[in-house]
């Protein structure tokens, strides 16, 4: 079978082509990445993001059929991510698909953009046994789930305030580097001592499980400002590097705790910051001590893209034989809320 994937729900706009059933492959992958245009503002500005994705969808999916070699009329079904995003973008992709799906007659499936990030790692690793515990870990959340199959699940702990990549962000926002910051970061860590200062983790006052990362920031800049430190000093690189350091030593300890309350046969960690080359040593030498098996994305199906939305697309087809997948009344939804989410899983 062969599926079209879809994906608009930030920044950047991607189309891939995935083969699913006897044969498991990405056939091509499109990506119009609008860094570029978002950076002279230090974060995304949603109506350039909407109106970029207008502009590049049509000709990023004939591309992406062009790099698979085939035809529209050789694909069996789509796949859109439906939320949760920036709405205007969202509903870019929404109108484009609908507009695909009613031409072609095909049907459409309505993916969750989280859920998707999940199923990252099976691209590459179709070997990955349930119940699992997965870190999704990006510039718009940071959340652990627990999963006793696919489709089935549990939020165990989710960010109070900032996700850890938009932290990334405003400091990188706050100290001139550019946009985004988590990549800028992951470069400047090896300048530095990640020793030299020490960062309190945040305690929840409620005893919950959930993430915090807003106070690091302010912590972060506090020091800054005492210690007058200027961009490209050593001070800078030291106290940049502990931040990082700290903040991953904070991921992987609520992570660790986590699986103690939750069991599980294996452990994914995907989204953005997943990509950092910190934390996928520090994971992978944790895991590797402790005997769990850790699943990470291949690099480029860390951050946004659409061969993960179609991966999912097809294993929730399968999934939900009965579900109408040419519900022209299909809408998006800005934010991760329960009962929408219910209504696509
Ligand atoms: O998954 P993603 O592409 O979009 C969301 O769903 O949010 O994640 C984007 C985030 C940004 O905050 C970016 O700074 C962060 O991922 N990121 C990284 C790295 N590459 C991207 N953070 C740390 N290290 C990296 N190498
Ligand atoms: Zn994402």
């Amino acid at each position: 079978m062969l599926i079209l994937g879809i994906e608009s729900s930030c920044d950047e706009t991607a189309v891939a082509v995935v083969e699913r059933g006897e044969k498991n492959a990405v056939l091509a992958e499109k990506i119009k990445s609008q860094i570029s245009l978002h950076s002279p503002y230090g974060g995304i500005v949603p109506e350039i993001a909407a109106r970029t994705h207008y502009e590049v969808i049509d000709l990023l999916t004939r591309q992406a059929l062009t790099q698979a070699g085939i035809g529209i009329e050789r694909i069996n079904l789509l796949a859109l991510t439906v939320g949760p995003g920036l709405i205007g973008s969202l509903l870019i992709g929404l109108a484009f698909a609908k507009g695909l799906a009613l031409a072609q007659r095909l049907p459409l499936v309505a993916i969750d953009h989280i859920a998707a990030h999940i199923e990252a790692p099976f691209i590459t690793q179709a070997q990955i046994a349930y119940p699992l515990l997965a870190l999704v870990v990006s510039g718009g959340h940071t959340s652990l789930f627990y999963q006793k199959e696919k489709f089935s699940g549990q939020m165990v702990a989710k960010t109070r305030d900032d996700a850890a990549g938009e932290i990334m962000d405003k400091v990188a926002k706050h100290f001139d580097l550019g946009y985004p910051g988590g990549p800028l970061l992951d470069a400047l860590y090896a300048k530095g001592d990640p020793g030299r200062f020490a960062f309190t983790m945040p305690r929840m006052s409620d005893g919950g499980d959930d993430f915090s990362f807003s106070g690091y920031k302010s912590a972060l800049l506090r020091q800054a400002k005492s210690l007058k430190v200027e961009p490209g000093s050593r001070d800078f690189f030291d106290l940049l590097a502990s931040f990082l350091r700290s903040l991953v030593d904070y991921l992987l300890n609520k992570t660790m705790a986590a699986l103690e309350k939750f069991p599980a046969r294996s452990l994914i960690v995907s989204g953005g910051v997943s990509r950092n080359s910190l934390l996928r040593s520090r994971f992978t030498q944790e895991c590797g001590a402790l005997g769990i098996n850790l699943f990470l994305p291949e690099p480029a199906y860390c951050t946004d893209n659409a061969a993960m939305i179609a991966w999912l697309g097809y294993e929730k087809y399968l999934a939900y034989p009965n579900l109408n997948y040419y519900d022209l009344y299909l809408n998006s939804y800005s934010r991760a809320s329960f009962r929408e989410r219910r209504r696509h899983r």
